[in-house]
């Protein structure tokens, strides 16, 4: 997969030359490249916002350095990500769809954001998405960034030794994982609950399912309202 990140800030992406990304990148499974939109600009000042139309405060990003920098890093192919607020909820279906594409550009807007004729123009030419971490807001799209990078790269062909680990994790199936034990059995007076220990593995799924749905019953209740008036039950909850 191809991924380019356009910022002001390049030294806000530092982290995604570590870790199990950095390693994407060094096998050649992640080919990663991280852009100074002001490379894009042409005064001295290096120019990439000004006042909004319309007045408020802060300033808002200028569309001409985004454009030709789109032309030179984009294809039809290209597949633009938008970091903002006002976007879609980031999710692991959304997660799941990005690790299939070719092309990932993500454009990090900062201030009060990117012009809107940037995300319009753009999508005419290719896939745009706008998609939101959550409901608060951030400086900008950097770190954002790193958070749709990490839950995509782990999803890519070879990065996790072992896909099982995909198939049983949170939100894989709609629900939360059950809670997880290492060694030693008892600790500070807690121990790793018997199931666990028993060697029935039978018993152990069908453990982990209900631990996983009660957790997401009290953690998570907006998981489980498909199941309103189903008549599903999770032992001891409440649906
Ligand atoms: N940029 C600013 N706030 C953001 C958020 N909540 N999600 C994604 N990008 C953002």
């Amino acid at each position: 997969m191809r991924v380019d990140v356009v910022t002001i800030f390049p030294e806000y992406l530092a982290p995604l030359d570590l870790s199990l990304i950095g390693k994407a990148r060094r096998t050649g499974i992640l080919e990663l490249a991280v852009h100074d939109l002001r490379t894009w600009t042409h005064d001295v000042h290096r120019t990439v916002d000004d006042t909004p139309y319309g007045g408020g405060p802060g300033m808002v990003m200028r569309p001409e350095p985004w454009g030709q920098c789109f032309d030179d890093l984009a294809s039809p192919s290209t597949h633009l990500v938008v970091p903002t607020p006002a976007g879609a909820p980031f999710t692991q279906d959304l997660a799941r769809a990005f690790s299939s594409d070719p092309h990932l550009l993500f454009a990090c807007g900062r201030y009060e954001g990117i012009d809107q004729r940037v995300i319009d123009h753009a999508a005419t030419r290719m896939r745009v998405s706008e998609v939101s971490l959550g409901d608060y807001v951030l400086f900008g799209g950097e770190v954002a960034v790193l958070v749709v990078m990490e839950a995509v790269t782990r999803l890519l062909p070879g990065v996790l030794g072992n896909a099982d680990s995909l198939v049983e994790e949170s939100h894989s199936a709609g629900v939360l994982e059950a809670p997880m034990y290492t060694k030693p059995p008892t600790w500070r007076g807690l121990d790793v609950p018997e199931v666990l220990r028993s060697g029935d593995h039978g018993k152990i799924a069908r453990w982990r399912r209900e631990e996983g749905l009660r957790r997401t019953a009290a953690q998570r209740p907006d998981l489980l309202s498909h199941l309103e008036g189903t008549g599903f039950q999770i032992p001891g909850v409440d649906v």
